[in-house]
């Protein structure tokens, strides 16, 4: 479950430092400098880039200034475009809207053992987690896979940490295998990963004995396709309204087309902007962000990707 989005700001780009090669972390402030409502380790916020693009990136810290947010962002070629932009084009001083913070990866403080586990890029939310459970004192261990070494951020810090255990896949000749850290962990341990989607898969495919509830994992891209079968009527409940989606259509597209006002952002069921609560119907999920019983309970759903196996949906919009 999301926490409440907050309404985007203009802030201001402060600070643009080299954190690992291809990788900067960017600092946005608000305007007067004042402070930031706080945040938790695992949440994102939203960038909206000056071409029109909004991107969803992860806070690198929960607990440094009170006045800053810091992600922290990999020049990738393989993306849709958004972190070339950014590297290419944002400039210290350039003002943005900022949306958010939001948290679909939030971290269970009290457990007795947690296993953090990043691959690449992925290691911001894990390491602003770490960062957290080492202030308070919690046990922990993190493993953090890059390619190579010159890719890893917050090298100087993990490695200060006994809980820290690096694995590069160049000097190793392999991956990381995930199956000997889950086995191994304590009894009742709570996971979290984040990173690039074969390591995601593997982390499933490890843990997938585990009680669900333990299991915690981060998606930046969708996973499934979005539904666009169509073919059924969405009731909004407040307004009265109603629409009927063709096939080759989601949900958010037709209800933006027909001048309802939704919160939106990743469009493809990554960051929880979109998230709707259910009056009646069968949603048809396809998010990466709500759990399994959450699915089933179907009490909201994303509109961006998810669609409805039932011919009649009633939101509460
Ligand atoms: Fe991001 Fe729907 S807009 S989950």
């Amino acid at each position: 479950m999301t926490t409440t989005p907050q309404t985007p700001v203009d802030m201001r780009l402060t600070a643009i430092r080299f954190a690992a090669q291809d990788t900067n972390l960017y600092e946005f402030r608000l305007p007067d400098g004042a402070a930031l409502p706080p945040v938790e380790p695992g949440a994102h916020i939203d960038i909206h880039l000056p071409n029109g693009m909004m991107r969803q990136y992860s806070l690198v810290t929960a607990d440094g200034d009170p006045t800053a947010y810091v992600v922290g962002i990999k020049r990738d070629r393989t993306s849709r475009g958004g972190s070339i932009f950014i590297h290419d084009n944002l400039r210290v001083g350039q003002m943005l809207k900022i949306g958010g913070p939001r948290n679909n990866f939030p971290l269970k403080e009290d457990a007795a053992h947690t296993v953090l586990i990043a691959g690449g890029i992925g290691v911001t939310p894990i390491w602003c987690m770490a960062q957290r459970l080492q202030k308070l004192g919690r046990p922990y261990e993190l493993h953090y896979a890059c390619r190579d070494r010159s890719e890893a951020a917050f090298m100087e810090e993990m490695q200060r940490l006994t809980q820290a255990k690096l694995h590069f896949d160049a000097e190793a000749g392999s991956f990381l295998d995930l199956r000997p850290i889950v086995a191994n962990a304590p009894a009742g341990s709570h996971f979290y990963c984040c990173g690039p989607l074969p390591m995601l898969e593997g982390y499933e495919a490890a843990t997938k004995a585990l009680p669900p509830e333990q299991v915690h994992v981060e998606y930046f891209t969708a996973r499934e396709e979005a539904a666009t079968e169509g073919g059924y009527v969405v009731e909004l409940r407040r307004s009265g309204q109603e629409f009927a989606i063709p096939e080759g259509r989601t949900i958010l597209q037709v209800l933006r087309e027909g001048g309802v006002d939704v919160p939106y952002s990743c469009e493809e069921g990554v960051c929880g902007a979109c998230e709707t609560a259910v009056v009646s119907g069968q949603p048809d999920h396809r998010d990466n962000i709500l759990t399994e019983s959450e699915r089933k309970a179907s009490k909201t759903m994303m509109i961006c990707c998810s669609g409805s196996k039932s011919p009649r949906l009633v939101l509460d919009l």
